[in-house]
Order: C-alpha cells, then sequence, then structure tokens
C-alpha cells in the first residue's frame, strides 16, 4: 500500500524536514503540501536543500478537509492552529501534530503554559503521545498522535529508564539547549544571527511549555513524585538539543550499573545509541538518533542526551510513529547518517 500524505506548514523547518524525509520513504506518496505566505511557490525555490529533487508546489490548506483524498496529515503549523483543522479531517484519516495543540491533557494547564484556549477538548482523549520509545503499542492503534516536543524528547529519553528503575530520590534538574531553528523560519530578534552568535542565555525560567508534558508523560512511566526542574537555554548553533540532567539515587550505583539499566531500557531502540563520554550535537544533526551518556559517582548520577530538534525532536519522530501506525518497521525512510563533522 501506498501511503497518501498531506503536509500542513510544509515551508517551516519542521514542514522541510517532513519533506526531506517523506520525499525518499519507499511507502510514501505526497498528496499535497500547504504554505501560507509561501503558497503557489515551488518546493525547492523555498526549501533550497530540495532543488531538483521535487516537482512540488505548495497549495493554500483546502477549504474542505472532509473531502481530501488522504490517509495521513501532518500538522507543522504553529500551535493553536491544528485544534482547529484535525476535527474537520475524514474520520479515519490518521493526523500527526507536531505542534503542542493536543500534549497536554489538562485544558487548564494548555491555556496557561500556552495563552490560547483550547478549541478541541473533547478530542484530546484520542491523541496518543507520539515518544516513540516509551509508548509503541499505543501509537501502533492510534489514529492521532501529539509528537513530542524537542526538548521533552531530549529530556525524556534521557530521564526514563532511571525513572522506571525505581531508584530516584530528591530532585531531577534538567539543563537543557537548544539551536536557533528550534524557533522555526520566520526571523525573530532572539534568533537573528548577531544577537544570537557567540552568545548564550536561559530563557523561560520555570515557563516553559514543556515542563507539564514532560511531568505528564514521567507520571505515565511510573507513578512519578519526584520534583523537576527543568530550565532551557539558547545556544549558538542552528541545530541541535543538548540536555543535561542531575539526579540522585538511594543507592550506590557504579558506572556498569548505570549502562546497564539503560541498555536493558532500550535494547528495541534502533534510534537511541547509548554512547561512551558525552553525546554531541554533530553526531546526531540530521538524524534520527538520540545520543545518550550515562556517569555515576556513587549516588550521583548524570544523564545527556542529545538529537537534533527538527528530526527525532520533529519530523523524524512523526515519521517513526507513522510507521508503526501504518504497521511498517519504524526505521522505514529513517535510516540516514549525519555529516562528519
Ligand atoms: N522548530 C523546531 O525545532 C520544532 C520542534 C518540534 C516541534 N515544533 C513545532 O512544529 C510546529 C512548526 O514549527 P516550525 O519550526 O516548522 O515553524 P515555522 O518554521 O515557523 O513554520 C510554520 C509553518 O506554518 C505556516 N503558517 C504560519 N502561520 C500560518 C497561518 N496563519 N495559517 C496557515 N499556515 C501558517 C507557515 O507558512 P508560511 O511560511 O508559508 O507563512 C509554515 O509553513 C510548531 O508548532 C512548533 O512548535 C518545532
Amino acid at each position: 500500500m501506498t501511503i497518501r500524505a498531506a503536509i500542513f506548514g510544509g515551508s517551516g523547518y519542521g514542514g522541510s524536514e517532513l519533506l526531506r524525509i517523506l520525499l525518499f520513504h519507499p511507502d510514501v506518496e505526497i498528496a499535497f503540501v500547504t504554505a501560507n505566505e509561501h503558497a503557489g511557490k515551488r518546493v525547492g525555490e523555498v526549501h533550497r536543500n530540495l532543488l531538483g529533487l521535487t516537482d512540488a508546489s505548495f497549495v493554500p490548506a483546502p477549504e474542505d478537509l472532509g473531502s481530501t483524498d488522504v490517509d495521513v496529515a501532518f500538522f507543522a503549523l504553529p500551535h493553536g492552529q491544528a485544534m482547529d483543522l484535525i476535527p474537520k479531517l475524514r474520520p479515519g484519516v490518521k493526523a500527526i501534530d507536531l505542534s503542542g495543540d493536543f500534549r497536554i491533557d489538562d485544558p487548564e494547564s494548555f491555556e496557561k503554559h500556552y495563552k490560547l484556549s483550547h478549541s478541541a477538548t473533547d478530542l484530546q482523549k484520542e491523541f496518543v503521545y507520539g515518544l516513540t520509545e516509551t509508548n509503541r503499542d499505543a501509537i501502533r492503534e492510534a489514529t492521532y498522535i501529539a509528537n513530542p516536543g524537542c526538548f521533552a524528547t531530549a529530556t525524556l529519553l534521557a530521564l526514563a529508564p532511571m525513572v522506571k528503575s525505581g531508584l530516584l530520590t530528591g530532585k531531577i534538574i534538567v539543563d537543557a539547549k537548544t539551536g536557533s531553528s528550534g524557533s522555526g523560519a520566520k526571523p525573530a530578534s532572539n534568533t537573528h544571527h548577531p544577537q544570537r552568535s557567540n552568545s548564550f542565555y536561559a530563557y523561560k525560567p520555570f515557563t516553559h511549555q514543556h515542563v507539564p508534558e514532560i511531568a505528564q508523560h514521567l507520571g505515565k512511566v511510573v507513578v512519578f513524585e519526584n520534583e523537576l526542574i527543568f530550565m532551557t537555554h539558547s545556544l549558538p548553533v542552528s541545530r541541535g538539543i543538548f540536555a543535561s540532567c542531575y539526579l540522585e539515587t538511594n543507592l550506590n550505583l557504579a558506572n556498569e550499573d548505570l549502562k546497564h539499566i539503560y541498555s536493558n531500557f532500550y535494547s528495541d531502540a534502533f534510534f537511541v545509541r547509548l554512547v561512551d563520554g558525552s553525546p554531541d550535537i554533530n553526531w546526531v544533526k540530521n538524524t534520527n538518533f538520540c545520543d545518550i551518556g550515562t556517569f555515576s559517582n556513587g549516588k550521583q548520577i548524570v544523564v545527556f542526551s542529545a538529537l537534533d530538534n527538527l528530526v527525532k525532536g520533529a519530523a523524524g519522530q512523526a515519521v517513526q510513529n507513522m510507521n508503526l501506525m501504518f504497521g511498517l518497521d519504524e526505521k522505514t525512510g529513517l535510516i540516514f547518517a549525519g555529516g562528519n563533522p
């Protein structure tokens, strides 16, 4: 079967990565790809990395979504738009939303963190959280996927094995950094090159919208009672997330014990690589890998994770989820190496 896929918001960075992956996916045909300001332009004109690789042009979003002939729709739109569009899809069409619209179960928490009121709260219970490595069975059965945030993916993949182990005590401190493409393709003062290059700063202390998402999902991995402190910083790079997670355990763990916990948890996770030493965003850039490094000092643990915010943190994980939803091997169309360096 060829899967007919629609991409909403194909002219942005997330949409660009969906195109880069789906154009070469052996089981997918792109039915249409939408844009707003870029509607009417050719894909290769807007995403110059795709020049010569497709003849497709961006179209405005169809007026009558219910009659579009697609099997799956990806939404790479600003927060607040998928919640209006997904209810209009023909019943049975699968949807994968890269925005935050359906990641948080509690509507009050959603409104507080996204400064938006939700127009489709009744649909929330039909969404499955798309952190592939911890939620495969539910994703296989899902019609609607809330694809995780990029910071949330890096943090949850780093924390899930230790939270599941039941060995944690005290606070969990996550110190996470992102590249500028995390803010999307539209230029803004905080992503402008002269402001961002050679600079480093923290932002949204205690208020980042991924805090409730991370806490909620850890609570589904296991009863989660540890206090979580999560801080976000801006790196002077265009792609990549790096998370340093500081943890305490209730018994002494040797490095080998720690590595054993992670290798057990991720025994069937092709896209999680356990590395010796620190992971490095250079080696995951443009790939769907999340690299994790673990270190123990008795009861003090540090776990580092690195991924590409636009691939494992967005479009790559979305395609990994689509693969499971359509009964394919989750790696289909996603095995490509990054560059060196
Ligand atoms: N960037 C990341 O690292 C990342 C990671 C994980 C999740 N996400 C989430 O993925 C979503 C897309 O992010 P992005 O970085 O790709 O954003 P982006 O680069 O700003 O792209 C946004 C897309 O939405 C379209 N759009 C903007 N306003 C619109 C409107 N009023 N009506 C219809 N279409 C509109 C844009 O079309 P035009 O350009 O043609 O106007 C563009 O195609 C966001 O919800 C984001 O939070 C992003």
